[in-house]
Protein backbone atom coordinates (compact mmCIF):
# COMPACT_ATOMS: atom_id res chain seq x y z
CA UNK A 1 0.00 0.00 0.00
CA UNK A 2 1.69 3.60 -1.18
CA UNK A 3 0.24 6.59 1.03
CA UNK A 4 0.84 9.92 0.26
CA UNK A 5 2.84 12.34 2.85
CA UNK A 6 0.60 14.79 2.93
CA UNK A 7 -0.82 15.50 6.61
CA UNK A 8 -4.74 13.82 7.54
CA UNK A 9 -6.98 14.49 10.49
CA UNK A 10 -9.32 11.79 10.77
CA UNK A 11 -12.80 12.47 12.38
CA UNK A 12 -14.51 9.53 12.70
CA UNK A 13 -18.19 8.65 14.39
CA UNK A 14 -21.75 7.72 14.36
CA UNK A 15 -24.21 10.19 12.31
CA UNK A 16 -25.89 12.95 14.77
CA UNK A 17 -22.42 13.49 16.28
CA UNK A 18 -21.71 16.60 14.64
CA UNK A 19 -18.47 15.35 13.21
CA UNK A 20 -19.70 17.35 9.46
CA UNK A 21 -19.85 20.72 10.66
CA UNK A 22 -16.81 19.98 13.08
CA UNK A 23 -14.53 18.86 9.91
CA UNK A 24 -16.09 21.53 7.72
CA UNK A 25 -15.07 24.28 10.37
CA UNK A 26 -12.06 22.34 10.93
CA UNK A 27 -10.91 21.96 7.47
CA UNK A 28 -11.44 25.59 6.56
CA UNK A 29 -9.75 26.99 9.74
CA UNK A 30 -6.42 25.13 9.10
CA UNK A 31 -7.06 26.36 5.43
CA UNK A 32 -6.73 21.98 4.40
CA UNK A 33 -8.78 19.73 1.77
CA UNK A 34 -11.95 18.35 3.18
CA UNK A 35 -13.56 14.55 2.59
CA UNK A 36 -16.80 14.10 3.43
CA UNK A 37 -16.76 9.89 2.77
CA UNK A 38 -19.90 9.49 3.57
CA UNK A 39 -21.48 11.60 0.74
CA UNK A 40 -19.40 9.34 -1.50
CA UNK A 41 -21.92 6.05 -0.22
CA UNK A 42 -25.14 8.94 -0.34
CA UNK A 43 -24.37 9.87 -3.82
CA UNK A 44 -23.32 6.26 -5.17
CA UNK A 45 -27.03 4.77 -3.03
CA UNK A 46 -28.54 7.64 -5.52
CA UNK A 47 -26.77 6.39 -8.21
CA UNK A 48 -28.07 2.73 -7.63
CA UNK A 49 -31.42 4.38 -7.59
CA UNK A 50 -31.21 5.98 -10.94
CA UNK A 51 -29.74 3.13 -12.83
CA UNK A 52 -32.13 0.77 -10.79
CA UNK A 53 -29.71 -1.31 -9.39
CA UNK A 54 -31.24 -2.91 -6.68
CA UNK A 55 -29.50 -1.99 -3.16
CA UNK A 56 -28.26 -5.34 -2.82
CA UNK A 57 -26.51 -6.32 -6.17
CA UNK A 58 -22.83 -6.45 -4.85
CA UNK A 59 -21.22 -7.06 -8.42
CA UNK A 60 -23.25 -4.41 -10.18
CA UNK A 61 -22.74 -1.96 -7.32
CA UNK A 62 -19.31 -2.08 -7.43
CA UNK A 63 -18.80 -1.65 -11.57
CA UNK A 64 -21.10 1.54 -10.51
CA UNK A 65 -18.80 2.96 -7.72
CA UNK A 66 -15.89 2.10 -10.57
CA UNK A 67 -17.42 4.09 -12.75
CA UNK A 68 -18.83 7.01 -10.89
CA UNK A 69 -19.23 10.26 -12.41
CA UNK A 70 -19.29 12.71 -9.62
CA UNK A 71 -17.28 15.67 -8.98
CA UNK A 72 -16.95 17.71 -5.72
CA UNK A 73 -16.89 21.69 -6.14
CA UNK A 74 -15.65 23.31 -3.47
CA UNK A 75 -16.88 26.82 -2.13
CA UNK A 76 -15.21 28.72 -0.40
CA UNK A 77 -16.66 28.53 3.35
CA UNK A 78 -19.43 26.88 2.11
CA UNK A 79 -20.54 23.27 1.69
CA UNK A 80 -19.06 21.88 -1.81
CA UNK A 81 -21.79 21.50 -4.42
CA UNK A 82 -21.97 17.73 -5.57
CA UNK A 83 -22.36 16.74 -9.08
CA UNK A 84 -23.74 13.44 -9.85
CA UNK A 85 -23.68 12.95 -14.27
CA UNK A 86 -24.27 16.96 -14.63
CA UNK A 87 -26.87 17.04 -12.32
CA UNK A 88 -26.50 18.88 -8.80
CA UNK A 89 -27.39 16.75 -6.03
CA UNK A 90 -26.09 18.53 -2.81
CA UNK A 91 -29.75 18.68 -1.67
CA UNK A 92 -31.22 15.27 -2.06
CA UNK A 93 -28.72 13.04 -0.86
CA UNK A 94 -29.47 14.49 2.09
CA UNK A 95 -33.00 12.81 2.94
CA UNK A 96 -33.14 9.72 5.31
CA UNK A 97 -34.78 7.56 2.20
CA UNK A 98 -30.81 7.88 0.37
CA UNK A 99 -28.63 7.57 4.26
CA UNK A 100 -30.70 4.42 4.84
CA UNK A 101 -29.95 3.31 1.22
CA UNK A 102 -26.07 4.53 1.29
CA UNK A 103 -25.60 2.51 4.87
CA UNK A 104 -27.31 -0.66 3.22
CA UNK A 105 -24.31 -0.27 0.35
CA UNK A 106 -21.52 0.72 2.73
CA UNK A 107 -22.39 -3.12 4.45
CA UNK A 108 -20.49 -4.70 1.16
CA UNK A 109 -16.83 -5.37 1.36
CA UNK A 110 -16.98 -4.86 -2.69
CA UNK A 111 -18.63 -1.76 -2.78
CA UNK A 112 -16.21 -0.33 0.46
CA UNK A 113 -13.01 -1.31 -1.73
CA UNK A 114 -14.35 0.22 -4.80
CA UNK A 115 -14.35 3.58 -3.25
CA UNK A 116 -11.29 3.53 -1.15
CA UNK A 117 -8.95 5.01 -4.28
CA UNK A 118 -11.07 7.80 -4.67
CA UNK A 119 -11.39 8.79 -0.57
CA UNK A 120 -7.31 8.42 -0.85
CA UNK A 121 -7.26 10.62 -4.15
CA UNK A 122 -8.52 13.40 -1.43
CA UNK A 123 -5.09 13.65 0.09
CA UNK A 124 -3.58 16.77 -1.20
CA UNK A 125 -1.17 19.16 -0.42
CA UNK A 126 -1.77 21.48 2.12
CA UNK A 127 -3.48 18.37 4.37
CA UNK A 128 -6.42 16.76 4.38
CA UNK A 129 -9.96 16.47 7.28
CA UNK A 130 -11.68 13.22 6.32
CA UNK A 131 -15.42 12.76 7.69
CA UNK A 132 -16.53 9.32 8.27
CA UNK A 133 -16.74 6.01 9.85
CA UNK A 134 -13.45 4.11 9.12
CA UNK A 135 -11.41 7.04 8.04
CA UNK A 136 -8.75 6.03 11.04
CA UNK A 137 -9.15 2.56 10.96
CA UNK A 138 -9.08 1.61 7.03
CA UNK A 139 -8.85 4.58 5.05
CA UNK A 140 -5.69 6.78 6.61
CA UNK A 141 -4.95 4.30 9.11
CA UNK A 142 -1.24 6.64 8.90
CA UNK A 143 -3.03 9.70 9.85
CA UNK A 144 -1.05 12.17 11.72
CA UNK A 145 -4.45 13.00 14.25
CA UNK A 146 -7.49 10.43 15.00
CA UNK A 147 -10.76 11.95 16.40
CA UNK A 148 -13.61 9.77 17.27
CA UNK A 149 -16.79 11.41 18.36
CA UNK A 150 -19.42 10.15 20.51
CA UNK A 151 -22.75 11.26 21.66
CA UNK A 152 -26.16 9.13 23.08
CA UNK A 153 -28.81 8.60 20.78
CA UNK A 154 -31.22 10.36 22.27
CA UNK A 155 -29.11 13.65 21.61
CA UNK A 156 -27.69 12.65 18.24
CA UNK A 157 -31.92 12.23 17.15
CA UNK A 158 -32.78 15.90 18.66
CA UNK A 159 -30.19 17.47 16.71
CA UNK A 160 -31.35 15.78 13.90
CA UNK A 161 -34.68 16.59 14.28
CA UNK A 162 -33.91 20.13 14.72
CA UNK A 163 -32.40 20.54 11.78
CA UNK A 164 -35.47 18.55 9.49
CA UNK A 165 -37.91 21.01 11.49
CA UNK A 166 -35.54 24.06 10.79
CA UNK A 167 -36.33 22.85 6.76
CA UNK A 168 -39.89 21.70 6.80
CA UNK A 169 -40.00 18.62 7.37
CA UNK A 170 -41.77 16.92 10.06
CA UNK A 171 -41.07 13.45 11.53
CA UNK A 172 -41.23 11.99 14.62
CA UNK A 173 -38.72 12.13 17.39
CA UNK A 174 -39.41 7.97 18.50
CA UNK A 175 -38.75 7.52 14.71
CA UNK A 176 -35.85 9.28 14.28
CA UNK A 177 -34.21 7.49 17.34
CA UNK A 178 -35.70 3.85 16.17
CA UNK A 179 -34.22 4.73 12.76
CA UNK A 180 -30.76 6.04 14.48
CA UNK A 181 -30.16 2.84 16.17
CA UNK A 182 -30.95 0.37 13.69
CA UNK A 183 -28.25 2.39 11.19
CA UNK A 184 -25.99 2.55 14.05
CA UNK A 185 -26.37 -1.35 14.32
CA UNK A 186 -25.81 -1.94 10.47
CA UNK A 187 -22.51 0.49 10.48
CA UNK A 188 -21.35 -1.18 13.81
CA UNK A 189 -22.14 -4.69 13.12
CA UNK A 190 -20.77 -5.16 8.84
CA UNK A 191 -18.00 -7.27 8.93
CA UNK A 192 -15.88 -5.15 6.93
CA UNK A 193 -14.95 -1.81 8.21
CA UNK A 194 -17.80 -1.15 10.82
CA UNK A 195 -17.68 1.94 12.60
CA UNK A 196 -15.50 1.68 15.81
CA UNK A 197 -12.45 3.68 16.92
CA UNK A 198 -9.17 3.31 15.83
CA UNK A 199 -7.42 2.09 18.34
CA UNK A 200 -4.71 5.32 18.62
CA UNK A 201 -7.87 7.80 18.39
CA UNK A 202 -8.77 10.08 20.62
CA UNK A 203 -12.96 10.15 21.82
CA UNK A 204 -14.59 13.38 22.53
CA UNK A 205 -17.89 12.61 24.09
CA UNK A 206 -19.79 15.74 22.59
CA UNK A 207 -22.92 15.42 24.57
CA UNK A 208 -22.46 18.31 26.22
CA UNK A 209 -20.47 20.23 24.18
CA UNK A 210 -21.39 22.95 21.39
CA UNK A 211 -19.74 22.77 17.93
CA UNK A 212 -17.06 25.68 18.59
CA UNK A 213 -16.42 23.20 22.25
CA UNK A 214 -15.51 20.13 19.85
CA UNK A 215 -13.33 22.25 17.75
CA UNK A 216 -11.22 24.01 20.32
CA UNK A 217 -10.76 21.06 21.61
CA UNK A 218 -9.59 19.05 18.61
CA UNK A 219 -7.43 22.05 17.84
CA UNK A 220 -6.05 21.77 20.86
CA UNK A 221 -5.13 18.01 20.23
CA UNK A 222 -3.31 19.03 16.91
CA UNK A 223 -1.25 21.54 19.40
CA UNK A 224 0.05 18.82 21.58
CA UNK A 225 0.40 16.49 18.62
CA UNK A 226 4.51 16.99 17.83
CA UNK A 227 3.94 16.01 14.36
CA UNK A 228 2.07 19.02 13.14
CA UNK A 229 4.02 22.06 13.81
CA UNK A 230 7.11 21.19 11.40
CA UNK A 231 4.72 19.91 8.45
CA UNK A 232 4.27 23.21 6.73
CA UNK A 233 3.75 26.61 7.14
CA UNK A 234 0.73 27.93 5.80
CA UNK A 235 -0.68 25.84 8.26
CA UNK A 236 1.41 27.37 10.99
CA UNK A 237 0.01 30.55 9.93
CA UNK A 238 -3.15 29.31 10.76
CA UNK A 239 -2.52 27.80 13.75
CA UNK A 240 -0.88 31.06 14.49
CA UNK A 241 -4.09 32.97 13.46
CA UNK A 242 -6.35 30.18 15.43
CA UNK A 243 -4.10 31.36 18.73
CA UNK A 244 -2.73 27.86 18.83
CA UNK A 245 0.86 28.38 18.23
CA UNK A 246 3.50 27.18 20.08
O1 LIG B 1 -22.12 10.22 7.38
P1 LIG B 1 -23.35 9.93 6.55
O2 LIG B 1 -24.62 9.83 7.38
O3 LIG B 1 -23.49 10.89 5.41
O4 LIG B 1 -23.09 8.47 5.88
C1 LIG B 1 -24.10 7.79 5.19
C2 LIG B 1 -23.91 6.29 5.33
O5 LIG B 1 -22.70 5.90 4.69
C3 LIG B 1 -23.79 5.80 6.79
O6 LIG B 1 -24.96 5.15 7.24
C4 LIG B 1 -22.69 4.79 6.77
C5 LIG B 1 -21.99 4.95 5.47
N1 LIG B 1 -20.61 5.38 5.61
C6 LIG B 1 -19.66 4.40 5.77
O7 LIG B 1 -20.01 3.22 5.87
N2 LIG B 1 -18.35 4.73 5.82
C7 LIG B 1 -17.95 6.00 5.74
N3 LIG B 1 -16.66 6.30 5.79
C8 LIG B 1 -18.92 7.03 5.62
C9 LIG B 1 -20.25 6.68 5.56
Amino acid sequence: MIFRNEPVITIDGASGTGKGTVSQILATRLGWKFLDSGALYRVLALAAQKHSVALDNEKALEVLAEHLDVQFIAQENRVSRIILEGEDVTEVIRTEKVGNAASQIAALPAVRASLLSRQRAFREAPGLVADGRDMGTVVFPDAELKIFLTASPEERALRRYNQLKERGISVTLSDLIKELRERDRRDQERTVAPLKPAEDAVRIDTDRLTIDQVVERILSEIKQKKAFPAISFPMMIEFAEAGIAE
